[in-house]
């Protein structure tokens, strides 16, 4: 028997903006190309979206565009067909919508997804379509709750779940429910957002269409969400990924405690657990522990160093006896031995802390 066919769906997904938040992580790299859980943070996102039968996905890029099309290429390999379009200058979220648009093919009347790429979701992508056709919507957005949604865009909504206000990052939330940054526009509506300009979409656009009456949907759930735009954030993702906490079709092993690339070296007498990552060709040695964190590519863990809740980056180095927790290591940094960092410490690429004069009394 034949699969119902799925519609021909399109896609933009936002990723122009600097992630500065995740520095010095995203010095070099976009914050949606960071490894997490062994790929690209995208490869998940993309690889969910075409779960649910888009097709066709336009990157709206901007800060380093060219590294978008080198990861991802024409998407033949996630059985996409991938298109870029970049601003010169970042036009907002907005802005960055109208622009990508020019690269959708599908008609006036179709509904169009668009994705914040640092986002990780299991909410149901096809309901959420569904729900806005059936009800002929302008737009329908995600909604989620969280327990801060000052840091977010704030979407009270009536009975019927019409939107009736959209409140950016407002000091005084009205609700707990928040915008998640998956959105379901008519094509037709994202063609009013103004050409070439620098435009928001939680500032202006959203607004602009509850004041003229449109109807604007908030589709709410409480299934697993988050933004990955702080280190805490990142790696809780990368972790909840390999710990199976949400299913990717993209994570490249099976879900676990933790997740070792190729040729990672792990001792016997180390302690991996938490859904740590352990990047290829990375070493961890004996009597060190590393729980809930992120190892890049060729780094090393000596023994019984602790690294905790952390990012160890590209070929960075951690030495005998060093206590990370909370903490960044750019990538080629290396903590000398016995250093205990500060929750929150971020040390930058290629920097060198050298051996830590400090001597604790239990260690004397
Ligand atoms: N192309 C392009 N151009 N993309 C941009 C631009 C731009 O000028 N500015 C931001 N983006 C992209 C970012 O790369 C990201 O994927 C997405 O737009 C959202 O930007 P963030 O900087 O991550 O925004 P935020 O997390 O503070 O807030 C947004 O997401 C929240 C949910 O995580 C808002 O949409 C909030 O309303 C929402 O609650
Ligand atoms: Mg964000």
């Amino acid at each position: 028997m034949m699969e119902t066919p799925l519609p021909d769906l399109e896609a933009i997904l936002l990723v122009g903006g600097r992630g500065t938040r995740l520095r010095p992580l995203t010095l070099d790299t976009p914050k949606p190309l960071l490894p997490t859980a062994g790929v690209p943070f995208l490869s998940h996102q993309l690889a969910r979206a075409r779960a649910f039968g888009v097709r066709r996905i336009v990157f709206a890029t901007s800060y380093r565009a060219e590294m978008f099309s080198e990861a991802f290429g024409n998407g033949e390999a996630f059985g996409l067909e991938l298109e870029y379009m970049t601003e010169e200058e970042p036009l907002g979220t907005g802005g960055a919508i109208r622009n990508a648009a020019k690269a959708l093919t599908c008609g006036p009347d179709d509904p169009v997804l668009v994705l914040n790429g640092d986002i990780l979701s299991g909410h149901d992508i096809g309901d959420q379509i569904a729900t806005h056709v059936a009800r002929g919507a302008a737009l329908t957005l995600h909604l989620t709750e969280v327990d801060d949604p000052s840091r977010f865009g704030c979407v009270p909504t009536d009975d019927d779940g019409r939107v009736t206000a959209f409140l950016e990052k407002t000091p005084n939330p009205v609700t707990n429910r928040i915008n998640a940054g998956c959105y379901v526009f008519t094509r037709s509506v994202i063609d009013t957002i103004p050409e070439g300009q620098v435009v928001s979409v939680e500032r202006e656009t959203f607004p602009g269409l509850i004041e003229d009456g449109a109807l604007v949907l908030g589709y709410a759930d409480a299934s697993y969400w988050l933004d990955v735009g702080t280190p805490a954030a990142f790696v809780q993702g990368s972790r909840d990924l390999v710990l199976g906490r949400l299913v990717s079709p993209a994570l490249p092993g099976p879900t676990g405690d933790f997740l070792a690339l190729p040729g990672a070296m792990i001792s016997p007498e180390a302690k991996v657990s938490g859904g740590s990552v352990i990047g290829a060709r990375a070493i961890v040695e004996s009597g060190a522990q590393v729980g809930g964190s992120v190892l890049g590519d060729d780094c090393i863990v000596h023994s019984g160093a602790v690294v905790v809740d952390s990012v160890v980056g590209i070929g960075a180095r951690v030495d005998c006896g060093a206590v990370l927790r909370d903490v960044v290591v750019g990538d080629g940094a290396v903590v000398g031995p016995g250093n205990e960092l500060l929750a929150g410490s971020r040390v930058w690429p290629g920097v060198v802390l050298p051996e830590s004069a400090i001597r604790f009394s239990s260690d004397i």
